[in-house]
């Protein structure tokens, strides 16, 4: 098949097979990791973009009836959080090398969050690059799939500009409702919070 325009074949622009059998086979380990994650619970904490894992390891400690799991696209922030995690013995606490969306297309339909947590996500401060911020309208979407009515979301960022398009989305978003009132349950400042001047937090609730 050619793209007469240009010349070439529109089949040269196809994704390669082995990249296609790659993306194949990191959904396979995304789905084991979970599987051994979780066993039969049907329900967690989780936190998207873990880093070294400091939050969600002081998290999980205090909070030992519900397995709690982390995910970050870097493998040496992961390799630290999960020391931290075997030093504290923490068997129900769980890091897993994900991106967020691929986690969620994965995550099977009967497993419910307790809880979300997403903590000085990048801002990606570029107008272009707005569209790679975790908080957006087909997140909200996806994530609320998986989250029953009451249901909370926490979001903290340094960047007012990402607070403010952040709040904005949420606010739109027909599956969620901000509450300015509802308290911040558990104060552990992450690696970018004792960086950060300041911050600002959200907590929306599943509709
Ligand atoms: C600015 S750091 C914040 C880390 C930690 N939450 C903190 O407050 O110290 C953002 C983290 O999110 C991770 N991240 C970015 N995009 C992600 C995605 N799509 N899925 C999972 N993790 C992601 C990055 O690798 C990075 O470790």
């Amino acid at each position: 098949m050619e793209d007469s325009a240009s010349g070439s074949s529109l089949l040269d622009n196809a994704p390669r097979p082995e990249y296609l059998a790659k993306v194949v086979a990191t959904r396979a380990e995304l789905r084991a990791d979970l599987q051994a994650a979780l066993g039969a619970a049907k329900r967690f904490v989780w936190e998207v973009g873990c880093g070294h894992g400091h939050f969600l390891t002081a998290y999980a400690d205090r909070h030992r009836d519900v397995p709690c799991i982390g995910i970050d696209l870097l493998n040496e922030r992961l390799v630290r959080a999960t020391k931290k995690k075997n030093r504290a013995r923490l068997p129900h606490l769980h890091f897993i090398r994900a991106d967020a969306q691929m986690f969620l297309e994965e995550l099977p339909a009967d497993l419910e969050f307790a809880a979300i947590y997403v903590l000085f996500s990048d801002p990606w401060p570029k107008k272009r690059h707005h569209k790679n911020r975790i908080i957006q309208g087909r997140f909200l979407s996806d994530v609320a799939r998986h989250a029953p009515a009451g249901v909370p979301l926490y979001f903290r960022t340094d960047h007012s500009g990402y607070f403010s398009a952040a709040l904005e989305i949420v606010q739109a978003h027909p599956d969620w409702r901000v509450d300015p009132e509802a308290p911040w349950p558990f104060e552990l400042p992450t690696v970018f919070q004792q960086r950060a001047q300041s911050f600002q937090s959200i907590v929306a609730l599943r509709r």
